[in-house]
């Protein structure tokens, strides 16, 4: 079993998809052991982006992250991280797959909806930063 985080942004929840996002999820077989509503600081959201600094969106990414509320969640299962992805689609919604997440409601390549770990190691960090261990459902 793996676990992965993903984040219903900020555009996503002002569309109104945040229960479209997890049923797509359960549909799948994932199931979802950690969820909570909250709005991430300019600083928050940078230090959650951290690996992205020196990009040139970094300081636009932060921006948007911290503009509304966001829903996070630990989603578990078999392959988790890839099937979460898959069922996002492609980071730029032009080049998602239809049916995705990101096709379906995506504004842009910034404004994609969702976000998910795109590594063992990264949902390892990123599922601590929002989330204690009392915090995840286990069994
Ligand atoms: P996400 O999967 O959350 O990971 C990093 C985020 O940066 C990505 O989704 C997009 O929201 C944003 N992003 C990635 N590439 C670009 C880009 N070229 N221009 C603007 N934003 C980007």
């Amino acid at each position: 079993m793996e676990k992965t985080l993903s984040i219903v942004k900020p555009d996503g929840v002002k569309k109104g998809v945040i229960g479209e996002v997890i049923k797509r999820y359960e549909s799948a077989g994932l199931k979802i052991v950690a969820l909570k509503m909250l709005w991430m600081s300019k600083e928050e959201a940078k230090g959650f982006y951290i690996v992205h600094k020196d990009k040139p969106f970094y300081d636009s990414l932060t921006d948007f992250m911290s503009e509304g509320p966001i829903v996070v969640m630990v989603v578990e299962g078999e392959d988790a991280i890839n099937k979460v992805r898959e069922i996002m689609g492609a980071t730029n919604p032009r080049e998602a797959a239809p049916g995705t997440i990101r096709a379906d409601f995506a504004t842009d390549i910034e404004r994609n909806t969702v976000h998910g770990s795109d590594s063992p190691q990264s949902a390892e960090f990123e599922i601590k930063y929002f989330f204690s261990e009392l915090e995840i459902m286990k069994g």
